[in-house]
């Protein structure tokens, strides 16, 4: 959690300029808010790092994913590829517009492969959400020529990548637009709050006005704006764009330490020959939110995911065996798989693409990778008297688990 790790004064000061004046809200108000446009900031910073025109701030990664769609034009009757392995609520982005989810394989590098996406295409396919997962991109290269040749639209939920890049391009700036999430846990944390970037300035506006019930933003008088569409409330208030604006003056810092403490526990793990990791397609372009590897089979990471945390590792970091993991990967999505909701509209849907309950059958190297894969979340602010003690106690819990199998 990088950015919840730094929080400090600078937000403090953010935050409270914004209690001075009282005004919460993003828009109007011009004179009582003495110049404090929080969310208008946070967005020139958005828009700044990643090298893009515009960026649209909203009330989270799920409304960013949700308010792309419409932007888009994905809807009824449309299918959208998504990842199995991600934040379910990419899946909830795509059947809360009317559109039905068709999942494809990942590969090694956690996000969707390109194989996986070619397999996945059918005459119904209008979009792909591309997740970057943990912190580093899909094979984008291959990717884009694939959904370029097949005319679909690409998405990249960017929640878990903000500077992560390839070749020197920031992630989110690949397809026709990027979302971003800053939820408490993520790189830089807004509490909550989202993100949406794009280069196209009429994809952005219908964007703008989707996420404020439709205003086009046009004078400084609410009351007398036009409503060229029909939209929703996804806004960010000032008081959560206060914490963003002080967390992003901090990205540079979290990345650079983030990168650092990674190589220092990749290098504790490459000392055992079973371990694998995941691959990076640009490894100068990782943001290094995560240490990911694999074990050889499900039996031997189970225990080693038993043995650090008999280690004490939690202690000091996350240790994510997203396999389990309730939210992460579609073996623990029961809900999602049967269409159980509150809301009736997903009880009407009388057939689905693919069988969601079926998903060992189609998507067998997930399920191999998925069983294999343990991440250790990366942390900022360790000490290192407190890596220390992290490296040693993984190689404690290596040495038993690996050594016992060798036996
Ligand atoms: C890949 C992905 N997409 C979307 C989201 C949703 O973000 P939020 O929690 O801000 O709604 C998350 C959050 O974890 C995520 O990891």
């Amino acid at each position: 959690m990088p950015g919840s790790e730094l929080f400090g004064v600078e937000e403090r000061k953010e935050v409270n300029d914004v209690l001075e004046t009282g005004i919460l809200f993003r828009y109007n108000h011009d004179v009582p808010r003495k110049g404090h446009w929080k969310t208008r900031e946070f967005e020139n910073q958005l828009a700044q790092f990643n090298g893009v025109k515009h960026a649209l701030a909203c009330s989270s990664g799920s409304t960013a994913v949700a308010i792309a769609m419409a932007a888009c034009g994905v809807g009824l009757g449309d299918e959208v590829i998504v990842p199995p392995f991600t934040y379910i609520a990419t899946v909830e982005g795509a059947l809360l517009a009317g559109a039905l989810p068709v999942f494809a394989e990942i590969d090694e590098t956690l996000c969707i492969s390109p194989e996986g996406l070619k397999k996945a295409i059918t005459p119904k396919t209008k979009a792909i959400v591309l997740v970057h997962m943990c912190g580093s991109m899909a094979k984008i290269e291959e990717i884009m020529q694939i959904c370029e040749a097949h005319n679909i639209t690409i998405i990249e939920d960017t929640a878990q990548g903000l500077g992560a890049s390839y070749k020197g391009k920031p992630a989110g700036t690949f397809g026709k637009v990027g979302t971003f999430s800053f939820d408490f846990f993520k790189i830089i944390t807004c509490g909550e709050g989202g993100a949406m970037i794009t280069n196209d300035t009429n994809l952005y506006h219908r964007a703008d006005q989707f996420s404020d019930h439709g205003h086009d933003h046009i004078g400084d008088n609410r009351g007398a704006e036009g409503h060229p569409l029909i939209g929703f409330n996804y806004r960010l208030g000032e008081m959560n764009a206060a914490v963003g604006v002080a967390q992003m003056r901090k990205i540079d810092y979290i990345l650079a330490q983030q990168r650092k403490n990674k190589k220092i526990l990749h290098d504790t793990l490459a000392k055992f020959p079973e371990i694998t990791f995941r691959h990076i397609p640009d490894p100068n372009g990782d943001a290094a939110t995560f240490m990911d590897f694999f074990l050889p089979n499900e039996e031997l990471t189970r225990k080693a995911v038993k043995a650090l945390i008999e280690e004490g590792v939690p202690a000091l970091t996350g240790v994510q065996y997203w396999y389990d993991n309730n939210f992460h990967y579609i073996k623990n999505w029961e809900h999602l798989r049967n269409l159980t909701s509150a809301a009736p509209i997903y009880a009407n849907i009388v057939e689905t693409p693919q069988d969601y309950n079926n998903y060992k059958e189609y998507l067998p190297i997930t399920e191999n990778l998925m069983a294999r894969l343990i991440s250790f979340v990366v942390k900022v602010a360790w000490t290192d008297e407190q890596i220390k003690e992290l490296t040693t106690k993984i190689t404690n819990a290596f040495e038993k688990v690996l050594t016992k199998e060798m036996v």
